[in-house]
């Protein structure tokens, strides 16, 4: 057993309670790799925000979870050593889908689980998430569970189509349960393919798609329910077209990839939404900067001369997300 206060780490409650307070949101990046890891605690460190840094289980599969763990010790340090005195991270598992799983990396030093079982009838979503915060409130490592479905693919956790969030059930399920967070829907979904072209209009100048507005009427009646609980958007990538763009110029194909507009996270960063999603336009900023390097190099197989670029690229990308949409900076 290792507790995630001997690495350094903190959990989620006083983070929550302050952005919900300050009128923003705290950035959750998921990380697969030492790239995306120095991106994020650089882009964190040098604009003072608190940071989420998630692992799905896919990703602790990829990476292994043992050197994940590491990867974010040394992340608290090398965010010291960027001269971030007292670093405000937390380690989280992004769409635990088990007991297990959800124990095993409380016991592993995440300072943060979040238990997914929102694909279950409701009474058994309740029954799971409750036994996890019972087992998580013990090491004070925080709980996010999930009430409605988002549409598209969560790990093994899959849905074709969004079920909002029951405003009605908001507040029986977080009594019930104890959870510190919830994670609802309306109306993101995962991946960089939100919205069919079906769903979407398009602008007639620039031929882009044009999404339809998130449910905030639900957000609303939600908040209504539960004042002051801390509310999480998932799949809130925004997909941005410049680095869709590259990757079409440079052999990809991505046609009609799209995302939530910036202007309606804003908007939620500022409300009881204090956990914003963000995992694909890391990996379309990745993917962009790589596939430019190969295209305009193609004699390149140093992989620090196009990880590097990516790296920029994807540090770049969070300080943006930091500054311009959820209002983070300055808050650690
Ligand atoms: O919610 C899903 C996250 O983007 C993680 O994706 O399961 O492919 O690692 P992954
Ligand atoms: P995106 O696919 O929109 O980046 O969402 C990520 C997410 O919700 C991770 O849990
Ligand atoms: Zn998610």
């Amino acid at each position: 057993m290792v507790s995630y206060k001997e690495l350094g780490l903190v959990n989620t409650k006083e983070m929550f309670a302050k952005a919900i307070k300050g009128g923003y949101a705290i950035p959750a990046f998921n990380f697969n790799n030492m790239e995306q890891l120095q991106a994020i605690i650089k882009a964190a460190a040098e604009t003072k925000s608190p940071v989420i840094l998630q692992v799905s289980k896919g990703a602790r599969n990829y990476a292994n979870q043992t050197l994940l763990r590491y990867m974010a010790q040394g992340a608290v340090e090398y965010a010291k050593e960027l001269g971030w005195e007292k670093p405000q991270i937390c380690l989280h598992l992004d769409h635990g889908d088990s007991f297990e799983l959800c124990k095993s990396c409380v016991d592993f030093g995440f300072s943060s689980v979040m238990i997914d079982a929102s694909s279950l009838p409701y009474e058994e979503n309740i029954a799971l998430t409750k036994k996890v915060v019972d087992y998580a409130h013990q090491y004070d490592v925080t709980v996010e569970a999930e009430l409605g479905v988002l549409a598209g693919v969560e790990d093994e956790v899959s849905s074709a189509v969004s079920h909002y969030t029951k405003p009605e059930e908001v507040v029986d399920f977080a009594t019930r349960t104890g959870c510190d967070s919830l994670a609802i829907s309306i109306g993101t979904s995962h991946g960089a393919y939100k919205f069919t072209p079906e769903q979407c209009t398009r602008d007639p100048k620039t031929g882009r798609l044009v999404p339809p507005p998130l449910a905030f009427d639900v957000l609303d009646a939600i908040m209504e329910q539960l004042p002051g609980f801390p509310i999480v958007l998932h799949g809130s990538s925004s997909v941005p077209q410049e680095y869709v763009d590259m990757i079409n110029q440079y052999g990809g194909k991505l046609p009609d990839a799209v995302g939530i507009p910036e202007e309606q996270l804003r908007k939620a960063a500022k409300s009881a939404v204090c956990k914003i999603n963000i995992d694909s336009d890391s990996r379309l900023a990745f993917t962009a900067a790589v596939r430019k390097v190969f295209a305009e190099k193609p004699g390149e197989f140093d992989p620090r001369k196009y990880c590097g670029p990516a790296r920029d690229l994807m540090e770049e990308l969070y300080k943006h997300k930091i500054i311009n949409v959820l209002g983070s900076d300055g808050k650690a």
